[in-house]
């Protein structure tokens, strides 16, 4: 009879019997930095209540000049949820609905927001690609049109961390785990306001608010109040593999995007920990 075991073939892995916990044993085998897969790649997240909500008046000369600059870069712009999403966040709350429910119908908002900028870039051979295509065929997509859209909502959907009533993970830290994992050029969060100020520079505190230009997140994480980020960003900072830094800017004011996107410090910019 023949011995079917001789021909077995053993995988040796480096991982084979260690536990996936403990990171003195893994440390060898997955310490190690991981590659920039679009180095190219420049990541602009374009806000949901402070752009898009603003119809015309925001949205059209953003748009004018994202067209001038295409021929500079290769863009993956991100859109993020606003006024459909609050009211869709307060009806379901109303009704009691889960946060994973509330998840994904407020990520449906960003993503129409996205459609809208994508119908607007269209002539210039933009589209509007789901996050399946985003997670794997990135590069076709940006080798024959110069930018493409999506929505900035990482997919939690039902899965979304059940530690608030509201989504913690919304399109600003979608975006900034995409351009981290892809180890992207830059990524740029496009706001009404200048940056990141020590209080809401709209709220009741409006007039002592002092402008931050830059600053590292474990600074700003130590900020009491709002800011125009998703606060979950500066944790996952801490974790930062590629992406050294993000700048929040004013795309109310012409020639800012421009500007960050050539790499110029015209609004905050938060250091993250791969920066240290
Ligand atoms: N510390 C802060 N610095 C700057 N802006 C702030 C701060 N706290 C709150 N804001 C407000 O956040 C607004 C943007 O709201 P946000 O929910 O981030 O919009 P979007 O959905 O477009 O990202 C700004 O117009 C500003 O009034
Ligand atoms: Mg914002």
């Amino acid at each position: 009879m023949e011995n079917k075991s001789s021909n077995i073939k053993h995988i040796t892995s480096g991982l084979a019997t260690q536990s996936l916990q403990d990171k003195s044993l893994t440390n060898p085998v997955a310490g190690v930095n991981p590659i920039k897969l679009l180095p190219w790649l420049h990541v602009v997240k374009i806000g949901g209540a402070s752009i898009m909500d603003r119809g015309h008046s925001a949205i059209l000369p953003l748009v004018e000049e994202i067209r001038r600059i295409l021929p500079e870069h290769r863009l993956l712009i991100l859109t993020g949820a606003g006024i459909r999403a609050r009211h869709l966040l307060s009806v379901g709350l109303d009704l009691g609905l889960p946060v994973g429910s509330l998840a994904p119908l407020v990520a449906s908002e960003a993503g129409q927001n996205g459609q809208i900028l994508a119908e607007l870039l269209a002539k210039d051979f933009v589209s509007y690609i789901d996050k399946p295509t985003i997670s794997s065929q990135l590069g076709i997509h940006l080798a024959h049109a110069r930018a493409v859209v999506g929505s900035g909502y990482p997919p939690y959907h039902n899965h979304e961390f059940p530690d608030s009533r509201i989504p913690t993970h919304r399109a600003d830290t979608g975006a900034f785990l995409l351009a981290d994992a892809l180890g992207a050029a830059s990524l740029t969060i496009v706001e009404d306001v200048d940056g990141i100020y020590t209080t809401d520079p709209k709220g009741p505190e409006a007039e002592s608010a002092k402008f931050i230009p830059e600053i590292g997140y474990e600074e700003l994480a130590k900020q009491k109040g709002t800011l125009p980020i998703d606060k979950v960003v500066l944790e996952l900072m801490a974790n930062a593999h590629n992406l050294k830094r993000l700048q929040v800017i004013n795309g109310l004011v012409p020639g800012r995007l421009t500007a960050a996107l050539r790499g110029e410090h015209v609004g905050t910019i938060i250091h993250t920990a791969a920066g240290k």
